[in-house]
């Protein structure tokens, strides 16, 4: 069992709701085991100012019904050079921190095996309302973001209803179509629009008249802010006027934005962020580092981080030459069929969506 005797817990990138479940379930895990807790307030900025604080079982109390996160967050591109990364260094010598648990996304996790490579055993948890982290299939913050979604999709239905409208909401998610065709499934609209699947624009359009002239009422279409116009404007409002225009229904546009990242986390969040956190803590204590907490097919395992980013590339096909060499032909090929499963997943989805939503 490898002896820590501090370790420093921080939130970095966008905020996720469930992110504070999480930093309660390290710190109460940890304090448990003996070890001493701190937190870095402000992500990778706060190692490098050395903004930290001690953390107590009473000082994460009553956070975790709580959104945002109350380490507060930031991306820090400081952290990217080899000055930022000595002073952060500096800093975890200087409050002996001898761990740290980064909890965040892709960029996060970069930060994390740096740090590990100059002698900061690090281990990260996956937060991000996008669920965009291909080694795992659940990031902390999706259920929450989506739920919130939903009611916010619930809330535009009544309204379009009443006056037979039409309203195309636009949802985060960065390159990721999970939260628009999930959220729309659940809420019944009439369709996503989602980067991983090519958009018939007109069989929409038409759909949508027919639906009209035969005593419809209420549209409701859902678009992923990952979503472009060949001239780089965001989709969502230029189809909202495309729909009025092409069916005569009166359409609205409305843009979720930050509003679905914050709230009380859900079940599903506070309960994988309490079973990641301990799972990082177990993990640091086994003598692990440089791992990814993931959920993979409902049970919670360690993934090597730098597995995790090529496996990230290797799905969003962003890869850069010599990034599989690194890796077993094995591993190889594994990443690949998770590439597969993950778009695969998307496809079925959307093939359900054009199912139920006549
Ligand atoms: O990654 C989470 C996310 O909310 C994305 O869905 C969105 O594109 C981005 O962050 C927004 O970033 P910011 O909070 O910096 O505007």
């Amino acid at each position: 069992m490898a002896k820590f005797r501090k370790i420093g817990i921080l939130t970095s990138g966008g905020d996720a709701p469930g992110m504070n479940a999480a930093v309660r379930a390290v710190a109460r895990k940890a304090l448990d085991e003996g070890v001493e807790v701190v937190g870095i307030i402000g992500g990778y900025s706060g190692l490098i100012n050395e903004n930290i604080i001690p953390l107590t079982p009473r000082s994460v109390s009553n956070i975790i019904s709580r959104g945002g996160t109350m380490l507060y967050t930031d991306r820090c591109l400081e952290f990217k050079t080899e000055e930022g990364m000595q002073k952060a260094i500096a800093t975890c010598r200087a409050h002996e921190i001898d761990a740290i648990v980064a909890l965040g996304g892709d960029g996060t996790f970069r930060g994390a095996t740096d740090l590990t490579n100059r002698g900061i055993p690090s281990v990260g948890i996956p937060c991000t309302i996008d669920n965009d982290i291909t080694a795992t299939d659940y990031t902390i913050g999706f259920d929450s973001a989506m739920n919130t979604t939903m009611h916010m999709i619930d809330c535009l239905r009544d309204t379009c209803v009443s006056h037979a409208r039409c309203n195309v909401v636009e949802v985060m998610g960065r390159d990721c179509g999970q939260i628009a065709l999930y959220t729309a499934l659940a809420s019944g609209a009439v369709g996503a629009v989602v980067p991983e699947v090519p958009f018939d624009e007109k069989e929409l359009i038409d759909r949508i008249s027919t639906l009209a002239r035969t005593g419809k009422r209420g549209f409701l279409v859902v678009v992923s802010e990952g979503v472009l116009t060949p001239d780089g404007q965001k989709y969502g409002e230029v189809l909202a006027k495309r729909i009025a225009d092409g069916t005569g229904v009166e359409t609205k546009f409305a843009r979720l934005a930050h509003v679905v990242r914050g709230g009380s986390p859900t079940l599903r969040d506070r309960l994988t962020a309490t079973k990641m956190g301990v799972a990082a803590v177990e993990t640091l204590m086994e003598g692990k580092s440089n791992v990814v907490i993931c959920e993979v097919d409902g049970k919670i395992v360690e993934t090597d981080i730098n597995y995790a980013l090529i496996a990230d590339r290797t799905y969003k096909n962003k890869l850069k030459p010599g990034d599989h060499d690194a890796f077993a032909p094995e591993q190889v090929a594994e990443m690949r069929a998770l590439a597969e499963r993950r778009r695969a997943e998307i496809v079925e989805a959307y093939d359900m969506l054009a199912h139920t939503s006549k």
